[in-house]
């Protein structure tokens, strides 16, 4: 019964948002054939689109990863870039709690710091300087992994998918502005028109999950994810500065909800790491992790594993420990078992994959027969 409560709601907010975002008929609810009617669109995605790489990229709190998904499938890491300590206290600090940034102002004060910033970054854009040192510090990351991809594939790159947590403070001007000094931009959907890609949906895309098999053709595509069950899911991200603990409802790789957020930089591997001696760290996780994933009511169907460290042993058994009264256990290690699963990698892989198919599919239109040329159906 709860179950289907919980599934009830999911759809509905689906729905909803699909209308909020534009999408131009709702989604039929599960179980009800699609009676939606698709327009011809105009041209034809040019071929060179089709059959060009999909570059995704995934900004973790400490590094960046960078992955190619191939038109032929084959998806390989390009190289992981680490972040300097500029980059690292960018993503702590910018991670929120969520800070008001411009009008309306709470207190006079806060009117005047917001104009000073704007004057500072004004004056820094007169010297043909980036805006911030923020926006520095991106850029630099974003370019060096730009340099992987040139150097990888022997091309210039420029349209990617970014995957990155939720950032409550960080500024999307700030995000385009970096993604222009490194001469990139965010590859587009009419299913994800704005902003980076949360990390649990790559990694969720990463895993072979929530990604329709007829990409190519929008209407087999969509009608294929109209069948996908919602997946509350408990995604984890343990890195050398942190442990991220989040519940989110999957409904694909494009469209989740969070309902629980925790970050732990008390639990980091480097706590660990700069005393292996402390006896309740690994216990502290645990507890952490099950105390998180308690607040929501519902239960935990599927783990999403990020992260440099998060393979670490003594962090799964602490995980299996934990949550063993209150997930079915076999579930923690199914997305282990995946061939080629890399909780470093997977989220860059998942980018990637959205990349590929982001920018290969039309824009809310099915193609006229005389496109067909440009495509081959095989991947
Ligand atoms: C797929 O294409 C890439 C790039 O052209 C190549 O390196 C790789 O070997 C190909 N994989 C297969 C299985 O053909
Ligand atoms: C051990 O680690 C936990 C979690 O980081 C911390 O709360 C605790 O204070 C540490 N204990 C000691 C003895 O340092």
């Amino acid at each position: 019964m709860r179950g289907t409560v919980f599934l009830a709601i999911c759809v509905f907010l689906f729905d909803t948002t699909s209308v909020v975002f534009g999408k131009n008929t709702q989604q039929p609810l599960k179980g009800a054939t699609t009676n939606r009617e698709y327009r011809i669109c105009n041209g034809c995605v040019p071929r060179e689109l089709v059959h060009a790489p999909g570059i995704g990229i995934d900004l973790s709190s400490s590094y960046g990863t960078a992955a190619i998904r191939y038109h032929n499938g084959t998806v390989i890491d390009v190289g992981r870039v680490e972040g300097s300590t500029e980059y690292k206290d960018l993503m702590n600090r910018l991670s929120g709690p969520y800070k008001r940034y411009g009008p309306p102002f709470k207190t006079p004060l806060d009117r005047i710091e917001y104009d000073l910033d704007r004057a500072k970054r004004l004056a820094r854009k007169f010297k043909g300087i980036p805006s911030t040192e923020d926006v520095a510090t991106l850029s630099s990351m974003l370019s060096q992994l730009r340099w992987l991809f040139s150097r990888e594939t022997h091309m210039d790159v420029y349209g990617v998918v970014l995957s990155m947590r939720q950032m409550a403070n960080l500024l999307p001007e700030d995000l385009t502005e970096a993604l222009d000094w490194s001469a990139m931009y965010l590859i587009r959907s009419y299913k994800h028109q704005y902003g980076p890609l949360h990390n649990a949906n790559s990694a969720w895309a990463g895993m072979g999950m929530g990604i329709c098999e007829h990409w190519q053709d929008i209407e087999k595509c969509e009608e294929e994810e109209e069948r996908f069950t919602p997946k509350q899911s408990l995604a984890l991200t343990y890195t050398y500065d942190e442990l991220a603990v989040e519940i989110v409802v999957m409904l694909n790789a494009h469209t989740s909800f969070r309902i629980v957020q925790e970050r732990f930089t008390d639990l980091s591997y480097g706590t660990w790491d700069n005393d292996r001696s402390n006896m309740t760290y690994w216990d502290t996780i645990g507890r952490k992790v099950v105390e998180t994933s308690k607040k929501s009511a519902w239960p935990i169907e599927e783990l999403i594993l990020m992260g440099e460290y998060a393979e670490e042993k003594r962090f799964l058994d602490s995980i299996w420990k934990a949550l063993g009264d209150t997930l079915d256990i076999q579930k923690l290690w199914e997305p282990l078992q995946r061939p080629g699963f890399n909780a470093e990698f997977v989220a860059a892989r998942g980018a990637g994959e959205m990349a590929k198919r982001w920018q290969g599919e039309t824009w809310n239109c099915v193609e006229g027969d005389w496109c067909e040329g440009n495509r081959d159906y095989a991947l």
